[in-house]
């Protein structure tokens, strides 16, 4: 049995989350708390990296302390420390690293170090004892990954992008269309009043015989149409634009189910709270007879209580990690 305090800091989300698990058992998660920065960054159209790390060390003690009474639990009761050690910016890994190694070194409890994306890839199995082989599709802000997981800590990158990951094409788009930071969840809500056949933008890639994706012309393609038809519904672009990057991303994932003889699917990612690619998911594998799992609501974005579920699949497999490691910005899976 193992008590884990986990730190996510890599972006614009600062996170701290208590899990305890037995080894083979359920992880529970006794607290999870997040600080969004969101509301600071909007003003600026995007993450501005200074300001992130600063936030990030101005509500991580008091987001640690409120995790611990959460969990009814003192500093002592927690076995091992850990926090995401990239991919990320810089200098925001290293403030949620840097204070769940301390904790570490004061309390003399091992250090483990998470894969930002390993924590994302194994989020919608957080509620089981057992990661089952699947393909597994990551769609955030900084990654589109199309993995083939044969079991915890045995990944196989299939496809990735090869240009703009799916959420940085949603907030790019929503940036166009004078919707507010981050455009993703606005261009959700502006394509429910939207005709997704308004406009037939581009499916890149789709034919390639590749598992790698693009979305720079899609965003290009859009950009034009904006230029061009000054009066175009933003509801329509929106829509258009979405059923674009679902029916890419939808496609490609039953290609690689198919192709690995894979009967799961697995989704993670910010990108897969979006309802309307959770439900073309649900419809295409249903017809494939593919099951499918997904990532549930606070655990599709940024939070801590996947970064401990990661490091608790490393931790209780027997593998701790040295105060003395770097975070890695490029982190890959
Ligand atoms: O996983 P995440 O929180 O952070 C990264 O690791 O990048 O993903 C954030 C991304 C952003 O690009 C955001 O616009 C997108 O997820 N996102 C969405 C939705 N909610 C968040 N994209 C489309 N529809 C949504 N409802
Ligand atoms: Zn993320």
């Amino acid at each position: 049995m193992a008590v884990f305090l986990a730190i996510e800091s890599s972006c614009d989300e600062t996170a701290v989350a208590i899990l305890r698990q037995e080894a083979g058992g359920k992880a529970e998660i006794l607290a999870s708390e997040i600080a969004s920065q969101i509301e600071q960054h909007r003003e600026y159209g995007g993450v501005v990296p200074e300001l992130a790390s600063r936030s990030h060390s101005l509500c991580l003690n008091e987001l640690v302390h409120k995790s611990l009474e959460t969990a009814e639990i003192g500093i002592s009761g927690i076995d091992v420390f850990g926090a995401t050690m990239g991919p990320g910016l810089a200098s925001s890994l290293l403030v949620g690293s840097t204070a769940a190694k301390a904790m570490s070194c004061v309390s003399g409890k091992p250090f483990v170090a998470v894969n930002h994306m390993e924590g994302h890839l194994l989020s919608p199995f957080i509620n089981e004892a057992k990661i089952p082989p699947h393909i597994a599709l990551i769609i955030s802000g900084g990654h589109t990954l199309l993995m083939d997981v044969r079991g915890v800590g045995d990944y196989h990158r299939l496809g990735t992008t090869k240009d703009d990951a799916a959420g940085e094409a949603f907030d790019k788009v929503g940036k166009m269309l004078g919707l507010p930071y981050p455009g993703g969840p606005e261009i959700e809500k502006a394509a429910k009043n939207g005709n997704p056949k308004a406009f037939d933008f581009p499916r890149s890639m789709l034919h390639d015989g590749t598992h790698d994706f693009s979305f720079s012309g899609l965003k290009t393609a859009v950009l034009y149409t904006l230029q061009k038809n000054k009066s175009a519904s933003v509801a329509d672009v929106a829509a258009s634009f979405q059923i674009a990057v679902i029916e890419v991303l939808v496609e490609k994932t039953i290609r690689a189910a198919k192709s690995t003889g894979r009967d799961l699917i697995a989704l993670s990612g910010g990108v897969s709270l979006n309802k309307a690619v959770r439900e073309a998911f649900q419809i295409r594998c249903e017809k494939e007879d593919i099951c499918l799992t997904m990532a549930e609501g606070e655990l599709c974005t940024d939070n801590a209580a996947m970064i401990g579920f990661a490091g608790l699949s490393r931790f209780l497999a027997g593998k701790t990690d040295s105060l003395d490691g770097d975070i890695d910005p490029n982190l890959t899976l």
